[in-house]
């Protein structure tokens, strides 16, 4: 049962407890590895004690806690949500799909009419594979990428999920030096012969992708990279990293996992018409139903055919159908015109709220990604602060970090509810700043980076 409170509850400083979310956190650190399966579900990736950690239900741009208090969300199941939670029409596609059975023995026509659809759709989309998420997607992509051109090494920029192709970038760095490409996390259980076969580059600096390619002349399989994430680059820069992609007879991946669906359907590629070779793409486009593809051109992707790539669960109907009808009703809803919309009132309305407070930043960034910068006295006060908002924020029934990500289903009351909070969580970190003292406006404890991305 989804709990509507009234706007007026919703979004007042009120005495929400997280009782039972902290008791079950508390079971789950006895039973489960870590708490949880992502490490952005961490009780330390919010305000650890003031914001909810379980959900019982979602619909549309709200969920209810297993406490029962209510929120708007612009976490979006770290954007995997993209119409809105239980949208009615992927659930009643999915529940028909269900009565119709979720895995055959054979194989499911679904499999080739999503590939049309994604054809028709992804500018870098000749041939098509499955998977269930974005990280297995990635290494489905780098195990074509090694198996086409014979080359080993992959070059990467951005977050490309668990796997050990990846994760082995670690080996190049002290974790201690938090450099590249996840501080402070060592690739525990992760084999070491793999270190070098994968090296991570720095986004917007060509000079160091040119570099890398020439040091490792003939040995590169791919470029892996994301796109973008939460700014566009440089006019120029991905068509200099294509160039030199060419120039080296190196394939060239783009990770649309994150980045995917809302600035174009088509994704970044189409949006900034630059056109890779394969293209990774998930979260989003099932709308909560597990789902990944490696989609590419022809002379990549073939021959996959030769290369082992199977497992049982690629093939359920349920993911298939989730995606076919995601991507048309993004096409039906004019998802492209309704970002733009949600995203401009967000950055025009907190900006507004930033100049009327008198505070030194600006929300900016993409519209289907705003972001909120305060300039502040002191860097170290970065994460505190941070944590203050989210804090603020779910103290006021809003779940969100410091950049929000828009469904179609967030509404204008949605919208403004949200702009309100974060006047008010503004006003609360202008008392924090001026006093000096945000520590005691702090009843959590401090967020916590999970790792450092590639792209901003
Ligand atoms: C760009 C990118 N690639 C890959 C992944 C991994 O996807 P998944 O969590 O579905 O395995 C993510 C997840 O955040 C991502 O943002």
């Amino acid at each position: 049962m989804l709990l509507n409170a009234p706007n007026e509850s919703l979004c007042m400083h009120n005495d929400r407890q997280v009782t039972q979310s902290l008791k079950t956190y508390e079971l789950a650190g006895k039973l489960i590895p870590g708490w949880t399966q992502l490490i952005s579900r961490r009780a330390s990736q919010f305000a650890n004690g003031v914001s909810p950690i379980y959900a019982q239900c979602a619909k549309g741009a709200r969920f209810t806690d297993i406490d029962g208090n209510s929120y708007i969300d612009w976490v979006s199941a770290v954007g995997a949500i993209i119409l809105g939670h239980a949208d009615k029409v992927v659930d009643q596609a999915v529940k028909e799909q269900i009565n119709r059975g979720s895995l055959y023995s054979l194989n499911s026509p679904l499999e080739v009419e999503l590939a049309e659809e994604l054809v028709d759709t992804i500018p870098s989309a000749e041939m098509v594979r499955y998977t269930k998420g974005g990280g297995e997607a990635c290494a489905v992509a780098v195990r074509i990428a090694r198996g086409t051109s014979g080359r080993e090494k992959i070059l990467f920029c951005g977050y490309h999920g668990w796997h050990d192709w990846y994760q082995a970038a670690n080996y190049l760095v002290n974790p201690e030096d938090g450099e590249f490409p996840f501080s402070g996390i060592e690739p525990i259980g992760v084999p070491q012969v793999l270190a070098n076969t994968v090296i991570p580059f720095a986004y917007g600096n060509l000079t160091m992708l040119e570099d890398l390619l020439k040091n490792n002349q003939n040995q590169v399989a791919a470029i892996m990279m994301e796109p973008i994430r939460s700014v566009l680059p440089d006019p120029g820069y991905l068509e200099g990293v294509k160039a030199l992609a060419q120039e080296h007879d190196v394939i060239l991946i783009f990770d649309e996992v994150s980045c995917g669906w809302r600035l174009s359907i088509g994704g970044v590629q189409k949006y900034l018409n630059v056109v890779p070779d394969m293209t990774v793409v998930a979260k989003a486009m099932s709308n909560g139903y597990p789902m990944g593809a490696v989609v590419g051109l022809r002379n990549v992707m073939e021959p996959a055919d030769r290369m082992f790539i199977s497992s049982s669960y690629w093939s359920d109907n349920i993911g298939l159908v989730a995606a076919l009808t995601t991507i048309r009703e993004l096409k039906q809803r004019d998802s492209e015109t309704r970002f733009k919309e949600i995203g401009d009132k967000l950055i025009k309305g907190i900006n507004e709220a930033i100049t009327d407070l008198g505070l030194s930043g600006m929300c900016s960034g993409l519209y289907t990604n705003p972001t909120i910068n305060l300039d502040l006295p002191d860097d170290t006060l970065g994460s505190k602060v941070n944590t203050l908002f989210i804090q603020e924020m779910s103290s006021r029934g809003v779940l969100c970090y410091t950049s929000l990500t828009p469904t179609l289903a967030h509404t204008e009351e949605d919208i403004n509810l949200t702009i309100q909070a974060i006047t008010d969580t503004l006003v609360v970190i202008q008392s924090g700043l001026e006093s000096g003292d945000i520590d005691s406006l702090l009843t959590c404890n401090i967020k916590k980076d999970p790792f450092r991305r590639l792209v901003r």
